[in-house]
């Protein structure tokens, strides 16, 4: 954990919170997420579609909920999901995560409440990012 288990604490309730309002209809997996940002917490659930492909990631909901209310950094990532082993961001949640901060912490909690931690460079290596872009 740190820096700061108490903050570190209260993302992973909050992710753990968000979870009881995924919906996952289609695949049963329930997935929570909160991003721990400059303007504070904020959180996130997949969203499932009966066009399977619309379907969107806990991880990228409680991103673009951040950012909608003005948050530019995020210093860490909670996900709260799985069936029982702590739930690995897919690909697509860790390039939408490092494009906020490449070197953030990922907590992932897994349903008994295990937890692993990560710094998101472990979990995505060479992220593209606005450097690579051509000015
Ligand atoms: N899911 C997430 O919410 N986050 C991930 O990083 C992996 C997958 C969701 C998407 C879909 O609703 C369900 O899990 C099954 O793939």
């Amino acid at each position: 954990m740190k820096p700061d288990d108490t903050t570190y604490s209260k993302l992973i309730k909050a992710a753990q919170k968000a979870r009881d309002n995924a919906y996952a209809p289609y695949s049963g997996l329930s997935v929570g997420a909160a991003v721990l940002t400059d303007k504070g917490i904020f959180t996130g659930v997949n969203v499932e579609n009966a066009s399977y492909g619309l379907s969107m990631c806990a991880e990228r909901t409680a991103v673009f909920n951040a950012v909608a209310a003005g948050a530019r950094t995020i210093t860490a990532v909670a996900v709260a999901g799985g069936n029982q082993e702590p739930l690995p961001p897919c690909g697509a949640c860790r390039q939408v995560l490092a494009e906020f901060n490449p070197g953030m912490e990922c907590l992932l909690i897994g349903a008994s409440g295990e937890t692993r931690q990560y710094n998101l460079s472990e979990l995505l290596a060479h992220p593209f990012l606005s450097t690579h872009l051509a000015k």
